[in-house]
């Protein structure tokens, strides 16, 4: 018998207000820039997003897709020994957004009648759009050691607030969200559901490629505090190594590509990830694709796109899950599972 973590319930959230490419061509006219539905869903596959309005954060998205996988899960709050949120647009400098997040749960709990979840560990990992997988690696590394049992990972993100909207090449690719998952510690023979390999990596000489590079200082901004990005270094780059990372976890967990039910990718671009699935042998009706209707939301895109295909009925019980994200680092990594 061995130790996995696996998902036992998902959930996901999105803001009300959501914006079709239409909605964008009039936006960005207004600022006297031109772009058209055409240029959008042939270079990218999008077709809307959602933004948030001003008094919502990211912990208030990572708030709902927690209660949704928690109730999915049929798992208490005060079961919960961990939350690890990967966000690279956190509520505040400080504290973390899982700890504004675990409080948000608890009052939630106490209202309810329900005890509260607060006393486990809480933190957030800055990996970019790699954050769920960095953060799932993680939380399952936790589990496996014995440190946690039942953890919330979620990622969760408000994007349109790093946008410069004076910027066509990238204020028409990104939107908010969050989606989250209960991952809990199981034993078995190694035919059960759980994580069955993980690997990460990140080499920071491509910082410049995709970037804030704003910061805080003296009660100032300095520098520009909107998203810059080289495009067309970072679609070469992606293609790479997330199919690197899709062989690594395979030759780990001692699978090949054809055991895969489904490929659930970072949703930044349709075509990077028709480019994966190709270098994988993989046909697109095993790839999960939400872009269309989220846009790329950085590290919620990939648990977002997860709750979607599990309630709808794709992924089942028992199936193997390929993960994997890429994002500002450069940072990259897949997860297999099975559910
Ligand atoms: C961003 C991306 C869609 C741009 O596509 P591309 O084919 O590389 O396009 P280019 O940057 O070469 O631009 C082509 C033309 O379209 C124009 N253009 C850029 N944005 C535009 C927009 N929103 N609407 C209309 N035209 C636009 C450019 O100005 C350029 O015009 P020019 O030829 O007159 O100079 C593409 O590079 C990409 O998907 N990169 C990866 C981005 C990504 O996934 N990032 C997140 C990773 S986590």
């Amino acid at each position: 018998m061995a130790l996995y973590s696996r998902i036992s319930g998902t959930g996901s959230a999105l803001p009300a207000r959501r914006l079709t490419n239409a909605d964008l061509v009039t936006l960005l006219a207004e600022r006297g820039l031109e772009t058209s539905d055409e240029w959008i869903v042939e270079r990218t596959g999008i077709r809307a997003r959602h933004f948030v309005d001003a008094d919502t954060n990211a912990s208030d998205l990572a708030f709902k897709a927690c209660e949704a996988a928690l109730q999915a899960a049929g798992c208490p709050l005060s079961d919960i020994d961990l939350i690890v949120v990967g966000t690279s647009t956190p509520d505040m400098v400080f504290p973390s957004t899982a700890t504004i997040l675990q409080n948000k749960l608890t009052q939630a709990a106490l209202a309810r009648g329900e005890a509260g979840g607060a006393g486990g560990a809480a933190f957030d990992v800055q990996a970019v759009c790699s954050g769920f997988v960095y953060a799932l690696t993680l939380a399952d590394a936790l589990i496996k050691t014995g440190t946690a049992h039942k953890a919330l990972v979620v990622g969760a993100e408000v994007f349109s607030r790093i946008l410069d909207f004076n910027d066509r090449t990238t204020c028409v690719l990104f939107g908010d969200g969050a989606g989250a998952v209960v991952l809990e510690a199981c034993e078995h023979d190694g035919s059960g559901p759980g994580i069955l390999a993980t690997d990460i990596h990140a080499d920071g000489k491509h910082t410049g490629i995709l970037c804030v590079p704003g910061t805080v200082s003296g009660g100032q901004v300095l520098g520009d505090p909107t998203l810059k990005m080289d495009g067309q270094a970072v679609f070469k780059l992606a293609v790479g190594v997330l199919e690197d990372a899709a062989r690594a976890v395979l030759d780990k967990a001692g699978k090949t590509a054809a055991d895969v039910d489904w490929l659930v990718p970072h949703q930044a671009n349709i075509r990077i990830m028709q480019g994966t699935a190709r270098k994988l042998k993989l046909p697109m009706d095993k790839v999960v694709v939400t872009v269309d209707q989220h846009g790329n939301t950085s590290a919620a895109s990939i648990p977002l796109a997860l709750d979607e295909a599990v309630r709808s009925g794709k992924v089942l019980p028992g199936q193997i899950v390929m993960l994997e994200g890429v994002g500002g680092g450069f940072t990259w990594g897949a997860v297999l599972l099975k559910m």
